[in-house]
């Protein structure tokens, strides 16, 4: 138990989420508000110092679990070498949250990194509405990258935010979809983030939670409850004898007092919470003589710990977008 960082509710940092570029190659109408891409921060670490940094934060939290975001990660010129480097760190389950859009092109690289799941965010399976969503994005080339994700044996799970007036008809659909390929499919509910916290009409008119979703699930399968992880994001459900479905259910079921992850930037700072204005910079400390800088990686990390909410998140959830969730 020596060097246990622990916070008041018993929490530990388990799981870290990297982000391995702000940039992304969708525009999703609840992720930025004018359409306009994120792109790449020209504070981005390097490739070296960004592994140094997962390194040292594995290596002071003793973390378990490793997943790659962005923005989108695989469009990162860092995303290549990163996995190259993946398994002298160690981790005992990596994987990554991407858009799919390229997952046809990446996957030998990730197959070859030992990657073994992924979630693919995908909000609808009708190529217009996913253009209108997303403000760009092809559909047949998620489905494609999907499809060989599977047809390798990885585990994949998809994502999708269910936003009433753009895609929440798509509910039984998407549902549909995924039982037949053995995927579990988790239905996000949207987050008041960036713009739709400055806007409650745009988020309540597009507010599609857990209730609906169920209510819609309802007319055609019968469901229970199913085991949940200590500090999942995620409420499973099980339709005997076709598979699972989740709901993250950040409005109206939040999860924060199990919350075991932290998030690194591409440029560098340490998020304990999605919520938390605050954040803590790793970039200099990464310069410092192994020994002092894990020391300092510590208490930095006990800092992140610190910043978390007691019992459900709140405020404006600026971050997300640059550090993917
Ligand atoms: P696995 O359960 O390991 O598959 O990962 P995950 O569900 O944490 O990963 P994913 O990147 O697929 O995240 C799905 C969604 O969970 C994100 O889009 C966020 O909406 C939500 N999420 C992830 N972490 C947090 C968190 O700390 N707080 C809140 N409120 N939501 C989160
Ligand atoms: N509300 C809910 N989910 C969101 N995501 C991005 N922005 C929001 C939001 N405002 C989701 C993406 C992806 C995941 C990483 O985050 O759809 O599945």
């Amino acid at each position: 138990e020596q060097g246990r960082i622990i916070d008041a509710q018993g929490r530990r940092l388990r799981n870290l989420r990297v982000s391995l570029t702000s940039a992304c190659n969708y525009a999703c109408v609840y992720c930025v508000a004018d359409g306009k891409r994120l792109h790449a921060d020209r504070k981005a670490l390097s490739l070296s110092r960004l592994l140094l940094a997962v390194e040292y934060l594995k290596v002071a939290n003793d973390l378990r679990t490793l997943r790659i975001t962005g923005g989108e990660p695989l469009i990162s010129p860092l995303f290549d070498g990163f996995m190259a480097e993946l398994g002298r760190l160690g981790f005992a389950d990596v994987s990554l949250t991407s858009n799919g859009q390229l997952l046809s092109r990446k996957l030998p690289v990730l197959l070859a990194a030992g990657v073994e799941r992924i979630n693919v965010s995908l909000d609808t399976l009708d190529a217009g509405a996913l253009r209108r969503i997303a403000r760009g994005g092809d559909l047949a080339e998620v489905l494609e990258g999907i499809e060989r994700a599977l047809a390798a044996g990885m585990r994949v799970k998809i994502n999708m935010v269910p936003l009433r007036g753009h895609n929440h008809e798509q509910v039984l659909p998407m549902l549909e979809y995924c039982l037949a390929r053995g995927m579990e499919l988790r239905f996000i509910e949207l987050m008041r983030m960036g713009h739709l916290a400055r806007d409650p009409r745009t988020f309540q008119r597009q507010f599609f939670g857990m209730a609906e979703i169920l209510a819609t699930i309802s007319e055609r399968y019968a469901f229970a409850s199913a085991p949940r992880a200590l500090d999942a994001t995620v409420q499973r459900f099980e339709i005997p004898g076709r598979g699972h479905f989740g709901v993250i259910a950040n409005e109206s079921a939040p999860f924060c007092s199990q919350c075991s992850r932290a998030r690194l930037s591409s440029t560098g700072w340490l998020h304990g919470c999605l919520s938390s204005s605050r954040s803590h910079y790793l970039g200099d400390v990464l310069e410092l003589p192994r020994d002092e800088a894990l020391a300092r990686i510590r208490e930095l990390s006990a800092r992140a710990l610190a910043d978390k909410q007691a019992e459900r998140f709140s405020g404006d959830v600026m971050v997300m977008r640059v550090i993917g969730g």
